[in-house]
């Protein structure tokens, strides 16, 4: 019998658990921050709705059509094109293999917020308490027995959460979901009622228009709004693939692209009125305070949750509870996309099937266990999103655009839904998406031969291409197997 959601807010819920992680917290504030305060929500909204949420329906319309995971749903238009769905599936599951080792930091930081173990100095701490990195990434030295501890916790996490895969999801997500938000509307709370608060919103949203006459500026709204709606993993597509056959999936699309964005918006007010807080405790200017990634979460924040009036701990626990509840799904969605390709494919237990992927997620997962661990994410990171990510989306829609019947499609995804895609979306899918990612690979390409990324080595930077290429292959492989069986 085929497998579907309980009910619609299941599934709305488990793709907006899916799409708000921890890039909305520590990386959208940032980067509008960055390019251009007030005036990036332009192109950030324009981004939105000529390709993010057009790839949404595209990625619901698929899963929900074919009633398969990626490989399959691909395979079943064209079978040449099914190594794209794997493709995807592969880069989901080597995104997750890192994804889990930052939700180990969270778990850590979580249990130390209870007695503020970070201390005056929290650079320190994360660097040489906690992660006790090493100064190069090739010096391994040795695997971090803690965060390898809390690593399998998150495995653990990660398998009872899909345990009867959709069934068990869309229970887990109330509160995964809820619970983050919950906790943002208290930072916010929070966030704005601290001394400097409103110089730090000031940074975050005070237009400058002149930003937008710069490509890059478009560029980042464009990556951002991909990277942050989960789309070009094939999560969306197993997703819809449980939906009964009567679902509005358009509806749906405009519904999780705009909870997250608004998400993303609001987790800006939390962060940027605790920096202008920071800032003002330590009469620095809030340009000197800014950060994103692992630095905002396990260092400015732990630097600000010390300075707050009261209630350190509990705003400190809170905080990485948030972290922990933003990822978990996230890191969910990536492995239930995997699980769902393979079981298709193998016809075998879930149970045993995900007890395997989470061995060797945990088992791959060692490289960023080590004291040179987060140099290895970084990088890692890098190759998976700014070009696995991108390509695979760029893809899709070449592939929804002109290798199948774009027409036909469109009907399917219409009859399905109250508001229509009219000629637009066609438009979107066949120019505007293409067009615009492949600018973004060129664009990265670009800077990628300018200056290597982050300042690393040559050779370290060939081995994180190299895991790239290793799953282009795993995935080419993958996807001639079945054509024997
Ligand atoms: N969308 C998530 C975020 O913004 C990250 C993510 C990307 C999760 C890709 C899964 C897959 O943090």
């Amino acid at each position: 019998m085929k497998e579907i959601w309980d009910n619609r807010m299941a599934f709305i819920l488990a793709s907006i658990g899916s799409a708000i992680g921890l890039g909305n917290i520590w990386r959208f504030p940032y980067i509008a921050y960055r390019y251009g305060g007030g005036a990036f929500l332009i192109p950030y909204l324009i981004a939105l709705f000529t390709a993010g949420i057009p790839l949404l329906i595209l990625e619901f319309t698929l899963g929900h059509k074919t009633e398969n995971a990626a490989p399959l749903a691909f395979a079943s238009y064209r079978k040449r094109w099914k190594w794209l769905g794997w493709f995807a599936v592969a880069v989901a599951f080597g995104i997750v293999c890192y994804y889990t080792v930052i939700m180990s930091w969270s778990f850590i930081y979580f249990f130390h917020s209870f007695s503020l173990s970070w201390g005056n100095i929290p650079e320190y701490f994360f660097n040489n308490m906690v992660l006790e990195r090493s100064g190069s990434p090739l010096q391994l030295g040795g695997i971090n027995i803690l965060v390898l501890v809390f690593l399998v916790v998150t495995w653990m996490a990660i398998y009872y959460s899909i345990y009867n895969g959709v069934k068990t999801v869309g229970k887990v997500v109330y509160v995964t979901v809820i619970l983050p938000w919950l906790i943002l509307l208290i930072f916010i709370i929070r966030g704005i009622t601290l001394p400097g608060a409103m110089t730090g919103l000031s940074y975050y949203l005070t237009p400058n228009f002149a930003a937008l006459k710069d490509p890059v500026v478009w560029v980042n709204a464009y990556a951002q709004i991909f990277f942050t709606l989960s789309v070009g993993l094939g999560i969306m597509i197993a997703y819809s693939s449980y939906l009964p056959r009567k679902a509005d999936l358009i509806n749906n699309a405009f519904i999780i692209g705009f909870a997250n964005c608004f998400t993303s918006f609001l987790a800006g007010i939390a962060v940027f009125s605790s920096l202008g807080f920071l800032a003002h405790q330590t009469g620095q200017d809030v340009a000197n305070v800014v950060a994103s990634g692992p630095g905002l979460a396990f260092v400015v924040y732990p630097t600000i949750i010390n300075m707050l009036p009261f209630g350190n701990r509990v705003f400190g626990a809170l905080f990485f509870m948030m972290l922990l509840t933003l990822g978990i799904d996230s890191a969910f969605s990536l492995v239930e996309a995997a699980s769902k390709a393979t079981i298709e494919q193998w016809k075998i237990s879930r149970r045993t099937l995900n007890l395997f992927i989470a061995g060797t997620g945990i088992l791959i997962g060692l490289i960023f266990t080590t004291r040179a661990g987060i140099y290895w994410l970084d990088i890692i990171d890098h190759y998976l999103c700014c070009y696995g990510l991108v390509i695979v989306g760029f893809l899709e829609a070449i592939f929804v655009g002109y290798f199948i019947n774009t027409e036909s499609f469109r009907s399917y995804m219409n009859e399905q839904s109250e508001i229509k895609a009219g000629r637009w979306w066609i438009f979107f899918v066949k120019i505007v998406v293409p067009v615009v990612l492949l600018g973004t690979l060129g664009y990265g390409a670009y800077q990628e031969f300018l200056t290597p990324y982050g300042g690393y080595p040559t050779s370290v930077l060939i081995v994180g291409f190299g895991f790239l290429l290793i799953l282009t292959l795993v995935a080419i492989m993958l996807s001639k197997k079945e054509r024997r069986l």
